[in-house]
């Protein structure tokens, strides 16, 4: 049975900080975009994907017949949460990049069926899907004390609240933190980069707090390459909504009929290339950049890759940030995995 709620303990209200303030998001944007368009190739980072329109384009690419890692993953979460939440020894729960926080109810659940759910700290950049999912989790679930944070990935895990400030401001002994990140995330990230990102994750934690890592594995490329060309075309409205952030919020003036969206696995690297490509020979005008970008006919723009693991390679990059795997999920196929590891003190 599926405990939800407990009678004597009523839903406390959600607490949300936001640390992006607008200022800083537009400086932040304006940077990437005016160098990521004057690199050769030119690219631009995929976190400006997920407006509002970008996150709910995301959440319907779960939902496709031809995107297996969703169902993978929650497969994985409902088999096993219990085994999960008992090897983490957690009472609490952080997740990075949390989004509608859909499978993570599976996970509240195992805690609050094993007398163990305290916090759920989300963390995203999104602030509308994030206060929405907030609400419904600290509606959704008694006694849960929700402390969602809107911020990025890239500047502000090191103030993860996962410690509570006492009131002599002293840190307390706490039971340990479970922080995770879901949905192939990690695969984002360039490789150069997950190093330091996972740096700073293990950072914020303490000595046996653990971290639950979904990762996608390295498979048969005909499948991994059709998980991103979905027929519905709904992969390639969400790759070309990045050019309706850039006209909305720069005054840019791209057109979205004159972009092809393209995915295709890079053999060398193990990952999916997610890719914008000019149907013809265009000039784009920035203004807020005063800025004019020409595209060649067919001159390729990254705009994402999403790698895809072995399970050595996990472990390896974790153990590399003093996270110790502990234990390592997969589904029945194969196809993804779910990683436990748990923060030591590093020599
Ligand atoms: N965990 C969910 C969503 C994954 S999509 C799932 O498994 O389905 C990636 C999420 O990370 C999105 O919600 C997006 O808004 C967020 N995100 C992307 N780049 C980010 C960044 N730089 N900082 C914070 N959040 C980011
Ligand atoms: N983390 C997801 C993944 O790598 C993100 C994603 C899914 C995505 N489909 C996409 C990103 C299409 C860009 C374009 O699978």
């Amino acid at each position: 049975m599926i405990i939800r709620s407990h009678a004597a303990q009523p839903a406390s209200a959600p607490v949300v900080d936001n640390w992006l303030d607008a200022g800083w998001a537009d400086r932040e944007l304006r940077a990437d975009v005016s160098v990521g368009l004057s690199s050769r190739p030119k690219e631009l980072p995929p976190k400006w994907f997920y407006d509002d329109h970008g996150s709910d384009l995301f959440e319907q690419i779960t939902r496709l017949d031809e995107y297996y890692p969703t169902r993978r993953e929650r497969e994985i979460l409902e088999r096993e949460a219990g085994s999960i939440v008992a090897a983490s020894g957690a009472d609490s729960l952080a997740e990075l990049g949390s989004g509608t926080s859909t499978k993570t109810r599976i996970l509240l659940d195992a805690f609050a069926a094993a007398g163990q759910l305290r916090r759920y700290v989300p963390f995203d950049n999104s602030e509308a899907t994030l206060r929405a999912a907030a609400d419904e989790l600290a509606a959704g679930y008694a006694g849960l004390r929700v402390h969602g944070v809107v911020g990025d990935f890239e500047h502000h895990l090191g103030r993860l609240p996962l410690d509570e400030p006492a009131d002599s401001g002293a840190v307390q002994p706490r039971p340990p933190f479970m922080v995770m990140l879901l949905g192939g995330t990690i695969g984002n990230f360039a490789p150069a980069k997950r190093p330091a990102f996972l740096d700073v994750v293990a950072a914020a934690m303490r000595p046996g707090d653990t971290f639950l890592l979904g990762t996608d594995l390295a498979k048969d490329l005909g499948r991994v390459e059709a998980a991103y060309n979905d027929a519905a075309g709904v992969t390639a409205e969400f790759n070309l909504n990045v050019l309706s952030v850039l006209n909305r919020r720069l005054g840019a003036d791209f057109d979205l009929d004159a972009f092809e969206h393209e995915a295709s696995f890079d053999v060398d690297n193990e990952w999916i290339e997610m890719r914008l490509r000019p149907t013809r020979a265009q000039t784009v005008h920035i203004p807020a950049l005063e800025m004019t970008v020409d595209f060649a006919a067919g001159e390729h723009m990254r705009t994402e890759i999403s790698a895809k693991f072995r399970p050595e390679r996990v472990r390896a990059e974790l153990g590399a940030a003093g996270l110790v795997v502990q234990q390592m999920w997969t589904d029945a196929q194969s196809d993804y995995a779910l990683t436990l590891a748990r923060r030591i003190r590093r020599p």
